[in-house]
């Protein structure tokens, strides 16, 4: 059964417009995905509609609203007999990284809640099992893009979503015994490009010699920009061909 992603969100077609491009379209038309969105406006009450108030003690900007995301989360849970994982997406979460898609792609129902304004009226917290999600340290307009970098690193990792040679596990963060290293340096035609040319062992055909390279590269490049990657101690040093 494919995974079934729900996006709670004011701006639905900010969310779709993403969904129908690229590997996330692709996902879904292989069927390893379904997305469904709701906009939590539908669930809010009077002309007005409104989803945010003024925040009591006062203070700057807007809170969202318990009553209707509480609905929106009510109803749209009930619409498919599986419980969701519940998804916040908050600068206040914790820190997504790989290791969290991994987890989220294991899932059979994800259910993403994107805010907007200030922040959440804090007893939509409290009345539901988060699992609050930052995509990094800095402050976006809204949980649309925290949502759809999250969902784009899930369903690249579902099964049959990208061809084996493609297959998320090959690249960055993922060289499996090589550990958690960075991309290596890839070329393409022309062989010589305004005076750089691609390095001659990858034109060698010697299968075990590129991939020496390529480990060596990824390593080298992992503790120059990213060391706190490598486990304690280091990476395994490949052998750099003194032997
Ligand atoms: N909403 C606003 N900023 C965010 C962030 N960095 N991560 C997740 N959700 C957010």
């Amino acid at each position: 059964m494919p995974l079934r992603i729900d996006i709670l969100t004011l701006f639905p077609a900010m969310v779709q417009a993403v969904l129908s491009e690229s590997i996330p379209r692709i996902a879904a038309e292989k069927g390893a995905v379904e997305y469904h969105l709701a906009n939590f406006r539908d669930f809010a009450e009077g002309v007005h509609q409104s989803v945010d108030d003024r925040p009591y003690g006062g203070g700057a900007g807007m809170v969202l609203m318990c009553r209707p995301i509480y609905m929106a989360l009510r109803d749209v849970t009930a619409r498919d007999q599986r419980s969701p994982h519940l998804v916040l997406l908050t600068p206040a979460g914790r820190r997504f990284n790989q290791d969290v898609a991994r987890e989220l792609a294991a899932k059979e129902r994800l259910l993403f809640l994107c805010g907007r304004y200030e922040g959440f009226d804090e007893r939509i917290r409290q009345g539901f099992a988060w699992d609050e999600i930052s995509i990094g340290d800095y402050v976006l307009s809204g949980g649309e893009l925290a949502a759809l970098s999250v969902v784009d690193a899930v369903v690249r990792l579902l099964p049959g979503v990208l061809n084996k040679e493609a297959s998320a596990e090959i690249e960055s963060f993922a060289l499996g015994r090589h550990g958690r290293l960075l991309e290596y340096p890839q070329y393409t035609r022309p062989v010589e490009f305004e005076g750089m040319r691609v390095p001659d062992v990858l034109l060698s055909g010697h299968h075990g010699e590129i991939e020496k390279w390529r480990v060596a590269q990824a390593v080298q490049r992992t503790r120059e920009r990213r060391p706190d990657l490598l486990p304690p101690g280091g990476a395994e040093r490949p052998k750099e061909g003194k032997d």
